[in-house]
């Protein structure tokens, strides 16, 4: 029962990180914020009520490309004890793999340069036996929530983007509510 309940709390915490810290980023970032945007409203349409189908979710490759770059930049589990502290975070800001590792550029997976790197350069879900038995689920379920979102809202932040962010960011939850303002819709 506690087992069950600590991956529960793990599994919605790590996801709520990811989503806080991408419309952050987004914010921050208003050119990327735009491009999806647009891909939110070509996907989605005039009907932002019609239910949105996997084949609709799988052609959010903007989004899709954002969420892995917020998960590059800031690994949600980076601070795992589990990890030795910050495994993932060393990875994932190896600047020979990743050059300017502390710059938000979701252009890095594209497929083009996904393909010229390792594919154990890059673990926000982990490896073999200890894989996320999730990634299949909260991908899609990420991707839709921030497509939704930015169908409706700009987002924008007082948040500056400086080395401090990094550290800010593992700590969101306490800063989302001061840090972020919408403001619907762009156009
Ligand atoms: C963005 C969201 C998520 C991220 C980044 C993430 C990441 C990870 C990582 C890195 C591990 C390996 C942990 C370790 O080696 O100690 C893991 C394990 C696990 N995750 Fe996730 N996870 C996410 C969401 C979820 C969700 C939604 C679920 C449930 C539906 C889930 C269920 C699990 C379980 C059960 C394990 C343990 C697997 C095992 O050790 O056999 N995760 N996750």
């Amino acid at each position: 029962m506690t087992i069950r309940a600590g991956i529960a709390v793990w599994a919605v915490d790590s996801t709520d990180s990811v989503l806080c810290e991408t419309f952050i980023l987004l914010a921050q970032n208003p050119t990327v914020q735009k491009n999806a945007y647009e891909e939110a409203r070509r996907v989605i349409g005039d009907d932002y009520d019609t239910p949105m189908r996997s084949e609709d979710v799988s052609k959010l490759t903007c989004i899709t490309m954002v969420l892995k770059e917020t998960m590059r930049l800031i690994p949600p589990v980076a601070a795992l004890e589990s990890h030795g502290g910050n495994g993932f975070l060393t990875l994932h800001h190896d600047p020979k793999v990743f050059p300017k590792p502390e710059q938000f550029i979701p252009e890095r997976f594209l497929p083009e340069n996904v393909l010229n790197r390792h594919r154990c350069s890059y673990l926000p879900f982990s490896a073999w036996e200890r894989i996320c038995i999730g990634e299949k689920y909260v991908m899609p379920e990420m991707k839709f929530t921030v497509a939704k979102i930015l169908y409706k809202y700009e987002i924008f932040t007082k948040m500056e983007t400086d080395e401090s962010r990094l550290h800010a960011l593992f700590k969101i939850q306490g800063l989302f509510n001061d840090s972020l303002e919408t403001e619907s819709p762009i156009i």
